[in-house]
């Protein structure tokens, strides 16, 4: 196997930011020589506000060897995107950048925070930083745990590590995950990103039902959230819920803008498995998905996913689009809900009140509608696969037009990437170009009155759904316009 350590045009962009922002705005050569046995945190209660923060080098240098253990397609990702998709990524995710600009030098004194000399050991995050909470279940997950800390880094890099917190719930792992974890554990540590890990050994066999088992391993996830509400009183604005998926570090960062940019109460990506008799990818996760009609969304190729008409056409120019309920992988979530009353949490169906065993996910997509946080939304721009063959279909590398002998000749244009042929096929190369669209704020309307429902009760041992399918009737407060108003404001400034 061979690694390559090029950086990508997002590693240069995360390493011009750990540059020029951190490495300003940070007294240099903080910690002692030897960084691998100094203690990082200075104490586990004042962790949040003051903390030792290794260098930029001692960050890189574990971020490069982090890249050194991933074999996997997300380290591909952003390597020799196209020029003006780096310039408008970077211009795109500027917003979520969670450091002051380095030209203040004086920011830490205008917080009251002044006469910081080199020598102090201190960093204090501004005043008024969006907080983001990893929530990640993974169970046996060995091959995919250094790409995944690998994306982490590098999003924490952007967001700020200081904003960051990651809580990984491992669920009876029967490879060498748990060993795993206890080295990413103390890796993550050194740069100073927060993390949780808990493992159990705790099987499905203690419950009788497959859902409630699941949603009890989602909410394991979530325990630190509310344990740092109660401790620090600490709160997140945004969650980031993820299984053992691999999304590359622009798929996250363009999850979290369209969350922002539309005060989305959840929001999901698109994922996509092989289906041998079609012979290409089709949408995946239908059981969750549902359109703004409550119609399921189909394991077709990308042209029959959506019933609906108008989802179908967004879908099909890569827009965002309204939907009912979503999960597909990746799922960025406004906590709000689960702060204030009525208190979501994952959770099976209540059978005796006749609710439709419905999947955990659903479940909370109607909870989120019913506590006024339907504004959900879909991103069809990020394609997600669960392995390397369905990734490399639906992100094709982009080849050289120009190059190609003949192709202006016959026609073509020559090499200008906003008419590039490639980006015109469905499934396109990674870096494909944003469209002003993309930027539009989605109007969001009132939830369906009835949600195709297909119900799941038995014990887990079975293949699939084994109730028969429903129009489920929703509560009248899901289809009020109140429903999609905005509660929790989480705009990035100046958008
Ligand atoms: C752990 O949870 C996953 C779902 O997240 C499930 O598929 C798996 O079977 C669970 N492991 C055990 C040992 O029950
Ligand atoms: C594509 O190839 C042409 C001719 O070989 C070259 O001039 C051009 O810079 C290349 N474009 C890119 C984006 O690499
Ligand atoms: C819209 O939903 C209704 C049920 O409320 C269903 O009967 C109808 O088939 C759906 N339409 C489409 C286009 O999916
Ligand atoms: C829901 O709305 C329908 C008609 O809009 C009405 O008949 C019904 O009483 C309402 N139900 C509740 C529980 O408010």
């Amino acid at each position: 196997m061979q690694f390559r350590r090029v950086p990508t045009p997002l590693a240069l962009l995360v390493g011009l930011l750990l540059g020029l922002l951190i490495g300003r705005a940070l007294p240099s050569g903080i910690l002692a020589p030897s960084w691998s046995n100094g203690p990082i945190f200075v104490s586990r209660l004042s962790a949040r506000k003051q903390f030792t923060l290794p260098s930029t080098d001692q960050r890189h240098r574990v971020l490069e060897l982090l890249s050194t253990l991933s074999p996997h397609h997300t380290t591909e990702c952003t390597r020799n995107s196209q020029p003006l998709y780096v310039q408008q990524a970077r211009e795109r995710y500027k917003s979520l950048v969670g450091y002051e600009p380095p030209a203040q030098s004086s920011w830490l004194s205008s917080l009251g925070l002044g006469g910081f000399g080199d020598s102090q050991h201190v960093h204090s995050a501004p005043a008024k930083e969006h907080k983001y909470f990893f929530a990640i279940n993974l169970y046996n997950s060995f091959d995919i745990i250094p790409d995944l800390f690998a994306t982490l880094f590098r999003v924490s890099a952007i967001l700020g590590y200081h904003n960051v917190y990651v809580s990984i719930y491992e669920n009876g792992s029967t490879d060498q995950t748990k060993a795993l974890l206890r080295i990413f554990d103390a890796l993550t540590r050194s740069v100073g990103l927060r993390v949780t890990i808990r493992t159990s050994t705790r099987t499905r066999g203690a419950f009788n039902h497959r859902i409630e088992y699941l949603a009890e391993v989602r909410n394991q996830a979530f325990n630190p959230l509310h344990e740092l509400r109660d401790s620090h009183n600490e709160y997140f604005d945004t969650i980031i819920f993820m299984n053992d998926i691999l999304p590359c570090v622009d798929d996250l960062l363009e999850l979290i803008w369209q969350s922002r940019r539309n005060n989305a109460g959840i929001t999901c990506a698109a994922d996509y498995m092989y289906h041998e008799e079609i012979g290409s990818p089709v949408f995946y996760d239908n059981w969750v998905a549902r359109d703004i009609n409550g119609t399921a969304l189909e394991n077709a190729p990308f042209e029959a996913i959506f019933h609906d008409a108008y989802s179908s056409d967004r879908f099909q120019m890569h827009l965002p689009i309204q939907v009912q309920s979503c999960w597909n992988g990746v799922a960025v979530l406004d906590p709000a809900p689960f702060y204030t009353p009525p208190y979501v949490s994952f959770r099976m169906a209540k059978l005796t009140e006749e609710e439709c065993s419905a999947s955990e996910c659903s479940l909370i997509c109607n909870d989120y509608w019913e506590a006024g946080y339907g504004r959900i939304l879909m991103v069809p721009r990020v394609k997600l696969a669960y392995d390397k063959k369905v990734f490399d279909i639906v992100h094709p590398s982009r080849r050289n037009l120009t190059a190609i002998r003949g192709y202006v000749r016959l026609g073509g244009l020559p090499d200008n990437p906003r008419t590039d042929p490639q980006d015109r096929s469905w499934f396109g190369p990674h870096d494909r170009l944003f469209t002003p669209e993309e930027s539009e704020e989605i109007e969001f309307v009132p939830g369906p009155s009835h949600v195709w429902c297909w119900g799941w009760d038995g014990a887990g041992d079975i293949d699939g759904p084994d109730v028969d399918p429903i129009w489920e009737l929703m509560p009248n407060r899901s289809q009020s316009a109140e429903a999609v108003t905005v509660k929790h404001q989480r705009k990035m400034d100046g958008l």
